[in-house]
C-alpha cells in the first residue's frame, strides 16, 4: 500500500465555495481521511497549495486548515511540474483566463461552474483542454446530492413510468444588506462583474435535466430584477445591475415539461432551498436536497374541486419516504474523488468542460429568450 500524494493548485479558494466546499468539506476532509483509496490498495493524497491575490487572507487560511504550502504567485504555482492539477473556483470572469494558461502549462483541470462567462470561452477551454490531452471536469454538484440521487434510482427503476413533467423551485431570501448583511458576496448582483441568477442557475440545471430526465431542446425564461438597489459587503449602496429571479420552462427530448423558478427574492415555504417534483403516469416523486417522497398511482388519492368544504384529504400524509439505503458524503467531495481517480487513471468522468459549456450554453439562451421574449432551440455543441 502506498501514498501517492497529487499536487493541486488551488485558486480562488479564498471565497465561500473554495473554502467551505473544496478546501474544507473535500480536501481537508479526504486528506483527514486518509487519502482517495484506488482498486490497487495506494491512496491518492491531495497535496494542496492555495493561491490567492492576498497574502494575509491566503497565508491564514492555510494556517488554519494546516496546509503546509501557500502562494500568490499562480505563474510560478504552474511552473511546477510536481502539482499536476489546477482548480479554479474564482468568480466567474477571472477563470477563463487561468484555465488557459493552466491548460498551457499541462495541467489537468477542475473548476466551479459556469466554467466561463460567455460560450466562447467555454467551448474554447473544452477544446484546448481536449487538444493538450489534459484531464478536465466541471463541478456539478446536484448530481450527487442525496435528494437527486433518489431520483436518478426512480428514474432507473422505471418507477414513474412515462416522464411528463419536472418541476423545479429554487431559492431564498437573499437579504438587502442594510438591516441584515446579505449571504450572498455582492457581485452576484452586478451583470459587469458575471453576476445574475440566470448565469448561475441555468448551468445547473441544464446538467440535473440532461443527467436525471432527457436532454434540453429548448428553453423560454424570463429574468426579473426584483430588487434595484441593495448594500454591498461595505456597507456602501449599489444599483443591481443583474436578474435576481428566473421563471424559465424547459422542453426535453421525448415531450417532458420542466418548469424551474430560480430566485433570490422568495420566502422559504417548501421543505428545502431547492424542491423538485416530477410527475409521471405510474408515480411521482417530490425530492429536496437530501430526502425524497414518493407517491405510486395506487396510492394516488381522488381530490374532488370543492371550495366550500374544508379539504377532507390529508395530501402530505399521502407520500412514503425514499429510505437512504446507503451512507451519503458531501456532494462536493463525491466529485473531487471521482475526478482524483480519473486523473490517476482509476475511471470515466463524463463531467468535463464540454459537459460544463453545456451549462454556458443553456444560461446564454435563456438570457436571450428573455430579451427577445420567445422560445429558442438549443443546438447541439460539438467540442
Ligand atoms: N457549485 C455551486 O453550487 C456554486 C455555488 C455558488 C457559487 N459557485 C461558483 O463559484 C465561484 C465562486 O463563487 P463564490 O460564491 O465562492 O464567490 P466569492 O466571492 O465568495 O469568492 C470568489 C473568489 O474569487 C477570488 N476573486 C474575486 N475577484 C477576483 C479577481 N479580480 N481576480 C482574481 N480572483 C478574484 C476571491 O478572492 C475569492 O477567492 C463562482 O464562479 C460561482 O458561480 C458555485
Amino acid at each position: 500500500m502506498a501514498i501517492l500524494p497529487v499536487g493541486i493548485i488551488m485558486n480562488g479558494v479564498t471565497g465561500r465555495m473554495g473554502t467551505n466546499q473544496h478546501l474544507v468539506r473535500s480536501i481537508v476532509a479526504i486528506r483527514q481521511a486518509g487519502g482517495v483509496p484506488l482498486p490497487n490498495g495506494d491512496f491518492l493524497m491531495p497535496d494542496p497549495i492555495l493561491v490567492g491575490r492576498n497574502e494575509q487572507k491566503v497565508r491564514s487560511l492555510a494556517e488554519t486548515y494546516d496546509i503546509a504550502r501557500w502562494s500568490t504567485d499562480l505563474d510560478a504555482c504552474l511552473a511546477n511540474p510536481s502539482d499536476i492539477i489546477y482548480f479554479d473556483a474564482q468568480t466567474t470572469q477571472h477563470r477563463a483566463e487561468s484555465i488557459r494558461a493552466a491548460i498551457a502549462a499541462g495541467k489537468h483541470i477542475y473548476c466551479e461552474k459556469p466554467s466561463a462567462a460567455t460560450l466562447d470561452d467555454a467551448i474554447d477551454l473544452a477544446r484546448r483542454a481536449k487538444a493538450a490531452g489534459v484531464r478536465n471536469g466541471v463541478v456539478q454538484d446536484k448530481l450527487f446530492l442525496p435528494g437527486m440521487l433518489k431520483l436518478k434510482r426512480l428514474v432507473e427503476s422505471g418507477f414513474f413510468g412515462r416522464i411528463l413533467s419536472v418541476r423545479g423551485e429554487f431559492g431564498y431570501w437573499v437579504f438587502e444588506g442594510d438591516w441584515q448583511p446579505a449571504q450572498r458576496p455582492s457581485w452576484n448582483y452586478r451583470k459587469e462583474e458575471g453576476g445574475g441568477i440566470i448565469v448561475d442557475m441555468l448551468c445547473h440545471w441544464r446538467y440535473v435535466l440532461d443527467n436525471l430526465f432527457a436532454p434540453v431542446r429548448a428553453v423560454m425564461c424570463l429574468g426579473a430584477t426584483h430588487i434595484p438597489e441593495r448594500v454591498d459587503e461595505h456597507g456602501r449602496r449599489y444599483a443591481v445591475t443583474a436578474d435576481d429571479a428566473a421563471y424559465a420552462t424547459f422542453e426535453l427530448e421525448g415531450g417532458i415539461i420542466a418548469q424551474m423558478n430560480s430566485s433570490w427574492c422568495v420566502r422559504v415555504y417548501r421543505d428545502d432551498l431547492f424542491v423538485l417534483q416530477v410527475d409521471g403516469t405510474h408515480g411521482s416523486a417530490v425530492a429536496g436536497l437530501r430526502d425524497c417522497r414518493i407517491q405510486p398511482r395506487v396510492a394516488t388519492p381522488r381530490p374532488l374541486w370543492n371550495p366550500d368544504l374544508p379539504n377532507p384529504i390529508d395530501f402530505r400524509a399521502g407520500w412514503q419516504m425514499m429510505p437512504d439505503n446507503e451512507t451519503f458524503d458531501n456532494a462536493f467531495r463525491v466529485q473531487w474523488e471521482l475526478f482524483l481517480r480519473h486523473v490517476a487513471g482509476e475511471g470515466p468522468f463524463r463531467w468535463n468542460l464540454l459537459e460544463g459549456a453545456k451549462g454556458v450554453q443553456l444560461a446564454e439562451l435563456g438570457l436571450r429568450s428573455w430579451q427577445e421574449r420567445r422560445w429558442i432551440d438549443i443546438p447541439p455543441l460539438n467540442g
